[in-house]
């Protein structure tokens, strides 16, 4: 029965270990925190900056007008229906059929697989329901966890941009890029197998 004290934000997805939602806009303050973390922005693009709150909620308002361009879900663990972090298809191109995908988590979340499936799912999601061609990433080199996130998923290298970014302990990174295209992708999950 409709509870309107209690909404549930719509599934997106769902694997074993997590499960992806519409972002609840209650859920704010712990993305505020999360993205605040110096340790989660360590091998983001701005790790010695900050985001404030009204930053945050112009995010959210601008993802709320413009799903076409960005689509950034809550990563939630099926176990406790925890908050884990979040993941998202940005400059999503309709056109060209393809979307970079971007995702953080929470430090009492990391090495669990969980980001690993989380992945997965908005892969799946991706190229399912939004008929997605080439999805693509890029992560600094030093951030060994997110690149195998992506290789586990089936990413392949497309070229690296050296020097791109300044971290503290390890001076100016490469960034490197990665693709995948809808083939590989079936080829994974084995769609159209039977063919
Ligand atoms: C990078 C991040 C997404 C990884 O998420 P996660 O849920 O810990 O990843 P998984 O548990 O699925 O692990 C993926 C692999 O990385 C490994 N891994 C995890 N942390 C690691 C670390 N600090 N160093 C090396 N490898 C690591 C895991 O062991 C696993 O490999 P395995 O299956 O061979 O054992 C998470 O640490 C994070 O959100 N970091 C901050 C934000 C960020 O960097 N986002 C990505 C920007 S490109």
């Amino acid at each position: 029965m409709y509870n309107r004290f209690k909404l549930v934000p719509p599934v997106i997805a769902t694997g074993k270990k997590v499960f992806l939602c519409i972002i609840d806009k209650n859920d704010i303050p712990i993305i505020y925190e999360t993205i605040n973390d110096r340790e989660v922005r360590k091998f983001l693009r701005d790790p010695d900056g900050f985001n404030y709150m009204d930053g945050e909620l112009k995010w959210y308002e601008n993802l709320v007008d413009h799903p076409e361009t960005d689509r950034v879900f809550e990563i939630r663990s099926v176990q406790n229906d925890e908050f884990v972090g979040l993941i998202g298809l940005h400059k999503i191109d309709w056109k060209n059929s393809t979307a970079y995908v971007g995702y953080m988590s929470r430090k009492a979340f990391w090495g669990r697989g969980y980001m690993t499936e989380a992945v997965s799912l908005i892969d799946d999601y991706a190229f399912n329901d939004m008929g997605m061609r080439k999805l693509v990433s890029s992560v600094f080199e030093p951030n060994v966890a997110s690149i195998k996130v992506l290789e586990k998923n089936g990413f392949k290298r497309s070229g690296t941009f050296r020097e791109v970014q300044f971290l503290r302990d390890y001076g100016y990174v490469n960034e490197i890029h990665f693709d995948l295209l809808r083939k590989e992708w079936e080829t994974i999950r084995g769609v159209n197998a039977e063919k």
